[in-house]
């Protein structure tokens, strides 16, 4: 028999406890616990005796099928989502608000609903709202079913209705809920059951379920992690506010490669596809000037040239100022002590400002000679050529180390008119590298890209810290 309990759960990071306390020890955040109604889903004497049936298991070896997908004709975002979107599969689109989520969502479902039974479901704006900014898209006429509605009682029947929708927008999950929890929409138990029923459905009919979701202040989808393990297909939207730039990435796919990026222009009529970001990035690029470097970079299967720009100025603190956008600050860090340490650059008591221009944000470990050369050309006053490409991954010695896919670069950086590259020796047994055109200076220490600024005054020896 399933007994209802009650527990106290984290809004925050999904935790809970028997009891009620101030602070949640397991993400330090005060005031978010709130009580839960359970019901024990797991009764004493499972197994056997509680009539559980054997599954049937098969073997490894066997064809899979392949998923069957829609194609929406957005290639940024098809590309993104693993080439279109799986039948029954979910999919949640997180990111702060006013990003352009609704309008990515809304523009990807009038595309399918040329073909397809599109419904769009909004429980944060009225039907004319919608309409309005379909109109502001020009997509005014497209069949797509529309309804604000927040029950998910009710959008489940609608969802398993004869002819309900193939495609299913919810926008958003935090202002749905199911009627019999207590709790308030958006809570963790709300975000939680309305998440599991939609998905239940969506599985078992077939539908394309496209969830939106918001983000809380530390960039993370409000409610628990739990909804990110549920769904099939974690989308991020990203962007800087005054940046018209926006940024769709996949950090979870089961249909697909996680680290393809789809990149947008956000426009008077929409969102526009960007399909080279590259020349996007490099447009606002003044050449001749100091600490800026063209890092030859690569998002999932596609290479992005991108400027890296630092600011090396001395600083009147005990503790230099280190401030990063777009790249990692402990690999500031270790850039910053390698230059120092092992090529006698004294560069550690200056203020650091480090920015990758054009609002990406950048995880490979390749933009490290970029960020390097930007260094160095902001404290040096020489600039990098402006001609020339950078790339390559710095071990803790100095040395610098191949990256991947160096072919790509090379031939996106020759495509967009650069001459040079300075860039590790490429591992021979994997390809070399060669691109029309590019001149390629392969650097084996750090120390070989000092001679390259041609300062004035030669780099200054190591300096004892006082
Ligand atoms: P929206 O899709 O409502 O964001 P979200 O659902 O993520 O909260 O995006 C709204 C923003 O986009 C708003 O600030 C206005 C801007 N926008 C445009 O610049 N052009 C357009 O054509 C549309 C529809 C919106
Ligand atoms: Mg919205």
């Amino acid at each position: 028999m399933a007994r209802a309990t009650s527990k106290y759960v984290c809004q925050n990071c999904g935790a809970s406890y028997p009891k009620w306390s101030g602070k949640c020890d397991a993400c330090g955040e005060w005031n978010t616990l709130v009580e839960e109604q359970v019901a024990d889903a797991m009764p004493k004497g499972l197994g056997k005796a509680g009539g559980g049936r054997k599954i049937e298991f098969v073997a490894l070896s066997g064809v899979p099928a392949d998923a069957p997908r829609r194609m929406t004709g957005i290639q940024e975002f098809d590309r993104v989502c693993g080439g279109g979107l799986v039948h029954g599969s979910a999919l949640l689109v997180g990111g702060d608000p006013g990003i352009g989520k609704s309008t990515l969502l809304l523009q990807a479902t009038c595309c399918l609903a040329q073909e397809t039974r599109c419904a769009y479901i909004s429980g944060e704006e009225a039907v004319d709202q919608v309409r309005m900014r379909a109109s502001r898209l020009g997509l005014a006429n497209a069949p797509v079913q529309l309804a604000s509605a927040n029950n998910v009682r009710d959008i489940v029947a609608s969802l398993e209705a004869a002819d309900g929708p193939q495609v299913a927008v919810i926008d958003s999950i935090q202002t749905m809920y199911i009627d019999n929890l207590d709790s308030a929409p958006g809570t963790v138990a709300q975000v939680r059951a309305c998440s599991a029923e939609l998905i239940r459905v969506a599985k078992r009919k077939g539908i394309t379920l496209l969830i939106v979701g918001h983000v809380t202040k530390d960039g993370q989808i409000a409610g628990p992690r739990v909804l990110e393990h549920m769904v099939d297909t974690v989308l991020y939207f990203e962007g800087e506010r005054g940046h018209q730039f926006r940024i769709l990435r996949a950090v979870k796919n089961r249909f697909g490669a996680t680290d393809e990026i789809g990149v947008f222009e956000m426009g008077e009529d929409g969102l526009i596809e960007v399909p080279n970001p590259s020349e996007l990035f490099l447009a606002d690029r003044r050449r001749d000037i100091t600490g800026t470097a063209v890092f030859a970079g690569l998002e999932g299967t596609r290479p992005v040239l991108v400027e890296v720009q630092a600011l090396v100025a001395p600083s009147p603190l005990g503790t230099p100022r280190r401030a990063v956008v777009g790249w990692d600050t402990s690999r500031l860090a270790m850039v910053l002590a390698v230059l120092e340490a092992r090529c006698g650059v004294a560069i550690g008591a200056n203020d650091v400002y480090l920015s990758v221009a054009g609002g990406l944000k950048i995880s490979e470990p390749a933009a490290d000679l970029a960020v390097a050369a930007a260094l160095i050309s902001s404290l040096t006053g020489e600039p990098v050529p402006a001609d020339a490409v950078v790339f390559g991954e710095i071990g803790l010695s100095g040395d610098i180390r191949a990256v991947s896919q160096t072919d790509q670069r090379l031939k996106e950086a020759a495509k967009l008119g650069f001459n040079r590259a300075l860039m590790p020796q490429p591992r021979r047994s994997r390809g070399d590298g060669s691109a029309e055109g590019l001149r390629r200076i392969e650097l084996d220490h750090l120390s070989d890209l000092l001679p390259l600024f041609q300062a004035d005054a030669p780099p200054r020896p190591p300096r004892g810290r006082d």
